[in-house]
């Protein structure tokens, strides 16, 4: 009989470096409490770089269509929408876009002509999906299968506002937990994103959590996630966004460290279809974007 890959945790994987910042044992608490106060203040907040997350969110849609295009895995139907009639289209950067460095990209197909290949029922997990808008939205608008989840309540009741068509007919599931505690099969999901919210978990957790998310990801299945530029070992604040309920916590293993685990994730490891660098228009922060194919072996 076939043994499974046990799940990976703290003491099964390799760390690209040692933290010395102490995390707060009542981190997750901490940030579940805040965000259940802040959500309102930060998707208003957020809307302004949101069209940077639609414009990487329908980047991946492309690339998954180039790929089942490839494979010959059409889905149930051929969607006959041409990638130019997107609900979202692609290029509307904000003003958090403007500086984009274009380090490692390849550009996503722009072929006419053909049936662009249906996603429906692809089965995609977005971690730390807030009020799932604009990122769900756009999967949702593919007829793909969702699990959204968040630590904060609110944020999914908005969710579950925004979406009351699929949720009902469970083509869109909410759950609240801690990432860290979601346990999935291998191979279960085509996509996993995570927009600014690994970012939350202390960063040994991230590196646990890639490894997760591999096992997670069905071969050819993609993850689109984003990570700081700098390295953070962990760094805390009292009243982000200038909100008084607004406590915060961030880390990151800075951009070389972040590239080494996800090159390192195996067997047969993740192929980089894209590698970008934003700067945050209102804070200045460098941000990574990553989307990245589990090979087929
Ligand atoms: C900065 S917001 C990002 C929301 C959304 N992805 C976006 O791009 O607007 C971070 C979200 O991650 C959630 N979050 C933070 N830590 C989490 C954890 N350990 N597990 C699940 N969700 C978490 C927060 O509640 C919050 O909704």
């Amino acid at each position: 009989m076939a043994t499974i890959d046990p799940t990976p945790t703290l003491e099964t994987v390799t760390q690209p470096g040692t933290t010395s910042f102490r995390t707060p044992p009542d981190l997750k608490a901490r940030l579940k409490n805040s965000y259940d106060v802040i959500a309102p203040f930060y998707n208003q907040w957020t809307l302004s770089h949101r069209a940077q997350r639609m414009d990487y969110a329908t980047k991946l849609i492309h690339f998954l269509q180039r790929d089942n295009r490839q494979t010959g895995q059409n889905g149930d139907s051929a969607d006959n929408t041409d990638e130019t009639e997107l609900e979202h289209p692609p290029h509307q950067h904000g003003d958090s876009a403007d500086d984009t460095d274009e380090t490692e990209t390849e550009h996503p197909p722009h072929q006419h002509g053909s049936p662009i290949p249906s996603l429906r029922h692809m089965h995609a997990l977005e971690v730390g999906c807030g009020s799932g808008v604009p990122v769900l939205e756009i999967l949702l608008a593919k007829e793909m299968d969702v699990i959204g989840v968040d630590l904060s309540a609110t944020q999914l009741a908005l969710a579950n506002a925004h979406f009351p068509n699929q949720t009902s007919g469970l083509q869109a599931v909410w759950a609240e937990e801690d990432m860290m505690d979601l346990r999935y099969p291998p191979d279960e999901f085509d996509v996993v994103v995570g927009l600014y919210s690994l970012i939350h978990l202390p960063r040994e957790e991230q590196t646990v959590f890639l490894h997760r998310v591999f096992r997670w990801l069905k071969p050819g299945g993609m993850l689109l996630m984003n990570f700081p530029v700098e390295e953070v070992e962990g760094a805390i604040t009292q009243h982000w966004l200038g909100h008084q309920q607004g406590w915060m916590f961030w880390s990151g293993w800075g951009e070389e460290k972040t590239m080494q685990i996800i090159d390192e994730l195996g067997p047969g490891g993740m192929e980089v279809l894209l590698r970008e660098v934003t700067e945050h228009g209102s804070t200045g922060d460098k941000i990574m974007w990553i989307i990245a194919k589990k090979r087929r072996v």
